[in-house]
């Protein structure tokens, strides 16, 4: 089965491309890197021509308010008109636990924005909604740091390995169109300031992690049900702590 994966080069994609690969399937990644542009149109009806499925784990390369909603918007446009022109069958895109409670923000906005264009699509959908990735934990570490200090929130956090999320995803394309979402996490479920001082202290950062239940997550003040996933989520098996050996190992 032809299966195309949108941001097939990026850190999900770069996965999902090889395990779709590994299973006798011909995934072809496609970003600007290979002459495609979702937003633009660019290469969209030469690359899903005699495809099947169509996989988008792309991201905005801004994360600001209106060009994250640009992005997103005339992608998913571009995305829903040229497949239905190609007769895509399944159509799955990732997008992010909690997205609907994370509306303060305007990545977050920008992704509803992408999920119920999808929705509206007419084309058969699954979004597969993803905690926060370990390999994202650096990033969250950086965002709230102020000297030597972190301030993060102590909410409930159950982040995830990129490659249980890229296994759920590829599951996900050789499967039946959900219609519908389903959720993805990690094993456990701790608190962000926990998890994330648990990461420094492995990489032997030596900043500190200080709780402040009113530190902002990208601009959203969470709480315990903020960011975790509801009844009946997918698991990884990958824990934090075999993940940080590994990442060590490497
Ligand atoms: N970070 C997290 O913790 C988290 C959690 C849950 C869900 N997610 C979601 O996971 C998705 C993937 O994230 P990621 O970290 O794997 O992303 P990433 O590594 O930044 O990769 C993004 C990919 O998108 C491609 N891209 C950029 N502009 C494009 C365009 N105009 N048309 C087509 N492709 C384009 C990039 O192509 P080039 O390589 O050519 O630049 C790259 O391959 C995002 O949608 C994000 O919302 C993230």
């Amino acid at each position: 089965m032809k299966i195309v994966v949108i941001g097939g080069n990026g850190r999900i994609g770069t996965k999902v491309v090889k395990k779709l690969t590994e299973q006798g399937h011909e995934a072809l990644p496609a970003s600007p890197d290979t002459g495609f542009d979702a937003t633009t149109g660019r290469g969209v009806a030469e690359a899903l021509a005699g495809a099947a499925v169509v996989v988008d784990v792309s991201n905005s390369p801004s994360f600001e308010d209106a060009a994250a909603l640009a992005f997103f918007e005339s992608g998913g446009r571009t995305l829903a008109g040229e497949e239905r022109k190609a007769g895509i069958r399944h159509h799955v895109a990732l997008s992010v636990v909690g997205t609907d409670r994370l509306q303060d923000s305007g990545y977050f906005r920008a992704k509803l924005a992408q999920e119920r264009l999808i929705k509206e699509s007419g084309i058969p959908y699954t979004i597969v909604r993803a905690t926060q990735f370990f390999e994202f934990l650096g990033a969250i570490a950086a965002s709230g740091t102020t000297d030597d200090r972190v301030r993060l929130s102590n909410a409930s956090f159950q982040p995830i390995a990129a490659d249980d999320v890229a296994t759920a995803v590829a599951a996900a394309a050789l499967g039946e169109p959900a219609n519908g979402t389903i959720e993805i996490a990690g094993p456990e479920r701790l608190p962000m300031s926990e998890l994330v001082a648990r990461y420094l202290t492995s990489i032997h950062d030596s900043r500190e992690v200080v709780i402040d239940p009113d530190a902002r997550y990208f601009g959203v003040r969470l709480d315990d049900r903020s960011l975790v996933p509801g009844e009946n989520p997918r698991l990884g098996r990958i824990r934090l702590d075999d993940w940080l050996q590994q990442s060590a190992a490497r």
